[in-house]
């Protein structure tokens, strides 16, 4: 069990993040989405116990029974080209027999080559998945944080398959950060956030196929189709009215003066949170 409390979170004086309460049982898979600087990377930073040396203070707690690990972000530099893969994950720990196994349950099938490959002899996805293999010898819950921005669309599905695996096969736990929504082709736990908050967290599925919240509306409203052969940004067109209490009243059909006045509560309505009045 995860359970993660963040009251406040900052940079500084800046703060980021406000709010964040939720928890996860063994074998969730959680996917958090949210526009450039909406938090994810912060909240990532501080799950995995990593945030003191990012200069993020926060108040709250973050409880786990299992071992967090951060699956990186930066394949290329995550991996030393001087060594073989064997070396690399033997650093993490010696049992050849684990390291083997790990190997297998990402997807290898000719392990000992792998083991002898250095990194330039790894395709991109190839060397995602020796980065998750690697925390999966760190872990057992997985966090990958924008993993995919540095690989191609279909490598992409791939590895979001592969996580699919990992949580229903060896009931990883995983939180899984995007801003392409486009990937969130699992059964499990979606959390949408805005400006630090959390605007909409619930069933993934039930989200998807009926959201709630005018953000989430607008962004699963313009998923781009099948064949198309580039994902648009899509958090950038979202219009934003930084003035009122509720920034979303541009894009909400049932926006209300009331909106533009008092911030809207985080509530449960539906077995999901919304922040809305309505
Ligand atoms: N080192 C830093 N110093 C000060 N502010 C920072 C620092 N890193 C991030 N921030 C700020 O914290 C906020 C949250 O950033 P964070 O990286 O968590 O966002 P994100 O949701 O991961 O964005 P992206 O999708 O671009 O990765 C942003 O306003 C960002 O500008
Ligand atoms: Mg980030």
């Amino acid at each position: 069990m995860l359970s993660i409390d963040i009251k406040e979170a900052f940079y500084g004086t800046k703060k980021v993040l406000s709010n964040i309460n939720l928890q996860l049982n063994d074998g969730d898979i959680l996917a958090v989405v949210g526009e450039t600087g909406a938090g994810k990377t912060t909240i990532a930073k501080i799950i995995s116990g990593i945030y003191k040396f990012y200069g993020i203070n926060f108040n709250g707690s973050v409880h786990s029974d299992k071992k967090i690990s951060f699956v990186p972000q930066n394949i290329s530099e995550s991996l030393d080209p001087l060594f073989t893969v064997e070396a690399q994950m033997r650093e993490i720990n010696d049992d050849m027999e684990l390291i083997r196994d790990t190997l297998l349950k990402v997807g290898f099938f000719d392990v000992e080559r792998v083991l002898k490959y250095y990194p330039h002899n790894l395709s991109g996805g190839m060397k995602q998945r020796v980065l998750t293999a690697m925390a999966l010898l760190e872990g057992d819950v997985l966090i990958a944080d924008e993993f995919t921005s540095a690989l191609d669309r279909t490598t992409k599905f791939q590895i979001v398959e592969l996580f699919k695996k990992l949580n229903e096969e060896f009931n990883i736990t995983i939180i899984f950060i995007t801003h392409d929504i486009e990937l969130l082709r699992f059964k499990g736990l979606l959390m949408v956030m805005h400006m630090g908050e959390i605007v909409e967290f619930g069933d993934a599925d039930s989200i998807k196929n009926n959201p709630y919240h005018p953000y989430m509306k607008f962004l699963m409203g313009s998923i781009p189709k099948e064949d198309m052969h580039y994902t648009k940004d899509r958090f950038k067109e979202v219009s934003i009215n930084k003035t009122a209490a509720c920034p979303f009243v541009e894009i909400c059909d049932n926006s209300q003066e009331l909106c533009y006045k008092i911030k809207p509560e985080l509530k449960e309505h539906d077995e999901r949170l919304i922040r809305c009045h309505f």
